[in-house]
């Protein structure tokens, strides 16, 4: 018998999340296989998880008898319509089959219609930067969710619009590489336009649909609350990267510290809130960053890192966020869309996780209305720029030979799922290290 527990309300959703280019392979016509052949990336996809040759069984065995009874994976555009004027329809009988696949396991999927990748033919007519997309992407969603809907009635239309602008229009690691921050805004009112014409799709196709968008949400602070300069800079960052997407299905205005986009018909277009929450950053001014518009963000000293440092061990931000996303979306439910760290050896990945759960736990008991949990991610797979060199998986890939391997942390997460709680027995377990942190004698 466990000593103490943190459980969950019954229902509650616990699962992992992929993305199509991230685990497929073998995706060669859309704008992420174009750039790693240029020599963007520090590897390239190849056949990543080889979900497309016919590895998902596998995986999908895996978190089934794991206990997750949620997954949220992808579907690529640049499959189903490889073309303007055409489309694939066995690579839709794929997804069918997948679907099935996981409902075959007692698993509810979670489809995302765009992961990053777009079509390499939408590229040519202006990707995300002309508002041209926008009855593109709304066809393309109609095709979908008539072909899959028999098998799935949770839709995310569009993951990470905010990281999607960022990473591709000003921090360049994301194609089309380029930096400008009024192009940023641009792409992100069309994802906003976009997301709104694909929730009234779906909703037209199936009424019982709930219908959200994935935002990254990450948290900072000043580098010295009582410097002006510092929160300032906080302030610039939080408002630039956080809140102009949320802002604009809110109130119908995409708003941010450089400007304002009126999107109306984006106000109040969705029916549930998704949160991929990673870490928190710390941002200070720094006169020596003009390319970063005079901020920098970091990890203080002797913050709990992950093998990259791109992320830390924050479950305080995690919880803010949460607080953050009641106060923004007053009674909207929550979902977790993604939570996880990269983490090789399994070094720090069971406290993460541990601690992100009790987190999610407290949040749950202020009856804030939080519905589920996608860990990120089943499996190792291609982190974009970063290629094989980072690892969230809960199942370790040897890419050479697909090999999978369990680390500790899927044991953790499997005993999570199957008891719906986090018990001090699991903590004793997979992390005593912070036992004292969150069951304090
Ligand atoms: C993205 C995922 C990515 C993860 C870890 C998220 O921002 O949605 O595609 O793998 O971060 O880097």
């Amino acid at each position: 018998m466990p000593t103490a527990s943190f459980h969950f309300p019954k229902g509650f959703q616990w699962g992992t999340a992929t993305s199509s280019h991230q685990v497929e392979g073998g995706n060669t016509n859309n704008n992420w296989y174009k750039w790693e052949q240029e020599g963007h990336t520090a590897h390239k996809s190849g056949l990543a998880s080889d979900w497309w040759g016919g590895r998902w069984k596998e995986d999908f065995d895996r978190a089934a008898e794991a206990g997750q009874n949620a997954h949220r994976l992808s579907v690529e555009w640049s499959r189903i319509q490889p073309t303007p004027d055409r489309w694939d329809e066995e690579a839709l009988e794929r997804y069918r089959i997948m679907l099935r696949g996981l409902r075959d396991r007692n698993i509810m999927p979670m489809v995302t219609l765009h992961h990053f990748t777009d079509p390499l033919w939408l590229g040519e007519l202006g990707g995300w930067e002309t508002d041209a997309v926008v009855p593109l992407f709304e066809k393309f969603t109609t095709k979908v969710v008539e072909a899959l809907k028999e098998y799935c009635s949770l839709w995310c239309t569009i993951n990470e619009p905010n990281a999607y602008a960022t990473e591709g229009y000003l921090r360049r690691h994301f194609p089309p590489g380029k930096s400008d921050l009024k192009l940023d805004f641009r792409v992100q009112a069309n994802m906003a336009r976009a997301h709104a014409s694909a929730y009234r799709a779906i909703h037209a196709l199936q009424p019982e649909a709930r219908v959200g968008y994935a935002l990254h949400f990450r948290p900072q602070e000043p580098a010295h609350s009582w410097s002006p300069l510092d929160q300032l800079m906080r302030n610039i960052t939080f408002g630039g990267f956080n809140t102009p997407f949320p802002s604009a299905i809110s109130t119908g205005v995409l708003k941010s510290p450089l400007g304002r986009i009126s999107v109306p018909e984006a106000k109040g277009t969705q029916d549930f809130f998704g949160l991929n929450y990673y870490s928190v950053d710390t941002v200070a001014f720094d006169l020596r960053k003009p390319e970063e518009l005079y901020s920098r963000s970091f990890f203080p000293e002797g913050t709990d890192l992950a093998d990259a440092g791109m992320n830390s061990n924050t479950p305080e931000g995690f919880f803010w966020a949460f607080k953050w996303a009641v106060k923004t979306y007053p009674n909207l439910p929550i979902i977790v869309t993604e939570n996880g760290i990269e983490d090789s050896t399994d070094r720090i990945r069971p406290r993460y996780l541990a601690q992100h759960v009790h987190a999610m736990w407290r949040a749950v008991n202020f009856n804030w209305p939080i519905k589920g949990y996608f860990h990120w991610s089943l499996v190792d797979n291609f982190e974009w720029e970063r290629g094989w060199t980072q690892r969230f998986g809960l199942w370790g890939i040897d890419i050479e030979t697909q090999q999978r391997t369990k680390r500790p942390s899927a044991d953790l997460y499997a005993a999570i799922c199957k008891e719906n709680g986090l018990t001090s027995e699991m903590v004793q377990k997979y992390c005593p290290e912070v036992y004292e942190k969150l069951f304090p004698a």
